[in-house]
């Protein structure tokens, strides 16, 4: 498949699950295993796709994959699937098995780990990320952080990606605390939910 009918095939697939979230809504039952996983707003995956792009990232990384909507935003940024990665991790297996077919489905260099996202930082993962996108939950986002700077996973030029930081501010306080104690200053671009991006210096 070429990069044309790729993006195609992901625009139709977006439109797909977006229209599922709208009609599950998030979280359909008391554990949310077989509901609708809170997807990231229509104003946020454009911009997912229009920063990997434009910090032309290579090897990515999502903590919190879901049925993988996010994921489809991100490949959407590429400009070609040649020495592409995009890693994401899912702690229920039924979901990520399911969001797995889908990427495979469309042909995508895009791996899911199953499993809690420290288990899966400290044990399965390897190399240099050029993007990190924290999606799952808000309280872990300082601890992630931080496991994946003392793993060496992230490093000087990681650009990292943050959802939820306006609607959810007050969980997401280890992350600004983690990025100060850091020095790496951050903007909050004012999306419905809010998304940080910072670049490590
Ligand atoms: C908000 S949803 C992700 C939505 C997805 N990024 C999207 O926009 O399509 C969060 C997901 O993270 C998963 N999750 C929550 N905490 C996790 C953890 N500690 N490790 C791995 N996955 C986790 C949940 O099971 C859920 O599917």
């Amino acid at each position: 498949m070429n990069m044309i009918s790729t993006h195609m095939k992901l625009e139709q697939e977006i439109l797909r699950l977006e229209a599922m979230s709208k009609q599950g809504e998030s979280y359909s039952d008391a554990t949310g295993r077989y509901g609708w996983r809170n997807p990231v707003r229509r104003d946020t995956g454009p911009l997912l796709a229009a920063q990997v792009a434009a910090h032309d990232a290579y090897r990515i990384l999502e903590i919190g994959t879901a049925h993988g909507l996010s994921a489809l935003h991100l490949a959407n940024g590429w400009a070609t699937l040649e020495g592409r990665e995009l890693h994401t991790i899912e702690m229920d297996d039924e979901v990520g098995l399911q969001a797995q077919r889908l990427f495979d489905g469309l042909g995508l260099p895009v791996k899911v780990h199953i499993g809690e996202a420290m288990g899966v930082i400290e044990n399965q993962l390897q190399g240099r990320f050029d993007m990190v996108f924290l999606d799952a939950q808000k309280s872990h986002y300082g601890m992630q952080w931080n496991a994946l700077v003392s793993f060496g996973l992230v490093g000087k030029g990681t650009l990292l990606l943050a959802d939820n930081v306006i609607d959810r501010k007050v969980e997401c306080t280890s992350l600004f605390q983690a990025l100060n104690e850091q020095g790496i200053s951050y903007q909050v671009i004012p999306t419905e939910c809010g998304l940080l991006s910072a670049v490590v210096g």
